[in-house]
């Protein structure tokens, strides 16, 4: 049976894989095919041992791969037959020139407007999936106008929600698909051709057409509200270890207003992930660039909140400490941002890790998935030691710092974790994921976020 569509994503990553993966599953007659500049992502994803790794992902992926879904190093012949182009390329913070530290980097984004430009020979419609300054589309036309030939490119955003660890879920189960286009009977056609891709297996009342600049500009915003949320309660946090509250009892009590709502409440050590910070950054350079400095101001707290909570975090286990940790042993239960995930970009514990190390403390870092991208995110050094297993890493440790809400830590025998500590033994919960009143009756001096410390001196 031939294909009614030919799909090309370019970008391989962990939004471009999952995405395409589940568009294959429940497309299956849309010919879906995943290229990539870096051969050894394409191999890892054509092999069992996928280059990301998410629940659920290798199961969809071995559903369909060779049947419909291809990954293909083949740039050129892959943009030559394909119908619809989705652009799943990163789109870092820029490190460099004008706008350093804020802007998004577009270097990778408009190399891939090139090169659709190069070898199109056909109408195409290209869809922006990766996360993009408001009014990116603009210059993308423009880019794929420049050539004069007769070829169409009608340009859409498609904004992707999925959170790390759940994207397999949050595919096949999305509160909303975003569709931004042009008002033309072009763009509108354009919109229809992705809305009925889509409503192969999302109802079409989820499906959410807007102009393309409110699409762009919503998924800024929809990250910056989120992570607004976990800065709002991690200020909170600071507040209640000064007067006895408790930071989980204020969650949930302001959580049951449905106005409010009870998710993305839980204070922590402070946010991670590729996105959070590089977004609201994005947010904060156009609302300067636009001269408005109010706004800019406004967003970029939610940032420096998250920059405190991990400072705080660590100046609080020194101050506990006896204001000093050098040469002493610490284990960090966790790398990764967040759990279900190895990814670490990012991720607090990062900052964190580094900072202990600055202190000259002996870190022994433990995670169920991010070891080996924590061994390229840290700098060698002999105070820094890696183990797979946390009972392991805590041997002959004063302190264990819970950096990532892995479910597994919950579950330790914290009687055997104790009686191979130092004394006095000190637990920072940076989560808020482990029984404390049971912590503190082994003997732990257990200091949870937010909430009083349990202490036996
Ligand atoms: P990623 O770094 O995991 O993947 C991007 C891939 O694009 C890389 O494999 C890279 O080699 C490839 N690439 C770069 N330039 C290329 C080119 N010219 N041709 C072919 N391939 C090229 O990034 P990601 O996490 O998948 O994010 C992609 C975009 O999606 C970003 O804009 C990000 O903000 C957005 N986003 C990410 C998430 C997430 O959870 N990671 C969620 C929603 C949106
Ligand atoms: C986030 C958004 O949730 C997605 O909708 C979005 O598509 C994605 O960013 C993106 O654009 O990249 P993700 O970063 O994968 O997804 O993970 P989240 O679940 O949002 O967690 C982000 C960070 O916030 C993690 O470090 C997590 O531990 C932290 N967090 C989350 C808290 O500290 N408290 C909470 O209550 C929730």
């Amino acid at each position: 049976m031939p294909f009614v569509k030919n799909v090309l994503c370019i970008g391989a990553g962990y939004v471009g894989g999952p995405t395409m993966a589940v568009i294959a599953q429940k497309c299956p007659d849309y010919r879906i095919t995943v290229v990539d500049i870096n051969p050894q992502r394409i191999a890892d994803w054509n092999s069992d041992d996928l280059p990301i790794y998410e629940p659920g992902l290798l199961e969809v992926v071995k559903s369909c791969r060779g049947r419909n879904l291809f990954f293909s190093t083949d740039i050129a012949g892959s943009i030559r037959q394909a119908d619809i182009i989705f652009v799943s390329v990163n789109t870092p913070t820029k490190t460099y020139g004008e706008g350093a530290g804020m802007a998004s980097d577009l270097q990778y984004w408009e190399k891939t407007a090139h090169e659709i430009l190069k070898y199109a020979e056909s109408d195409k419609i290209i869809v922006e999936k990766s996360t993009l300054p408001v009014r990116t589309a603009e210059a993308m036309e423009r880019i794929l106008k420049s050539s004069g030939n007769s070829v169409h490119f009608e340009v859409l955003s498609n904004p992707e929600f999925l959170a790390e660890g759940s994207a397999v879920k949050d595919l096949l189960n999305p509160d909303r698909v975003l569709i931004g286009g042009q008002a033309h009977p072009k763009g509108q056609k354009a919109i229809g051709e992705l809305t009925d891709l889509y409503a192969n297996w999302v109802p079409r009342d989820r499906i959410i057409t807007t102009n393309l600049w409110s699409s762009e500009l919503s998924k800024l915003v929809a990250n910056a509200f989120l992570a607004q949320r976990i800065s709002s309660i991690n200020s909170i946090s600071a507040l209640c270890e000064k007067t006895d509250a408790d930071v989980s009892e204020i969650a949930r009590a302001i959580g049951t207003d449905q106005r409010i709502g009870n998710r993305f409440l839980m204070a922590s050590v402070g946010f991670g992930g590729s996105c959070f910070r590089k977004d609201i950054l994005n947010l904060v350079y156009i609302a300067r660039s636009y001269g408005l400095n109010e706004v800019a101001d406004y967003w970029h707290q939610v940032v420096q909140l998250n920059d405190f909570q991990k400072n705080r975090f660590v100046h609080r286990m020194l101050t506990e400490m006896f204001n000093t940790v050098s040469g002493k042993k610490i284990a960090a239960f966790g790398f990764a941002f967040k759990a279900e995930t190895g990814d670490t970009r990012d991720s607090a514990a990062i900052t964190i890790v580094e900072k202990l190390l600055e202190e000259r403390a002996l870190v022994r870092l433990t995670d169920p998935q991010a070891l080996s991208n924590a061994r390229k995110d840290l700098i060698d050094s002999s105070l820094l030691s890696f183990h797979d297993n946390p009972y392991e890493a805590a041997e002959e440790c004063h302190a264990i710092a819970v950096l990532t809400e892995w479910p597994l830590y919950r579950s330790l025998d914290y009687h055997r974790i104790y009686s191979a500590m130092k004394k006095p033994a000190f637990i920072f919960d940076g989560r808020n994921i482990l029984d404390h009143q049971t912590l503190h009756r082994i003997g732990f001096n257990v200091f949870p976020l937010g909430k009083s410390a349990l202490t036996h001196f």
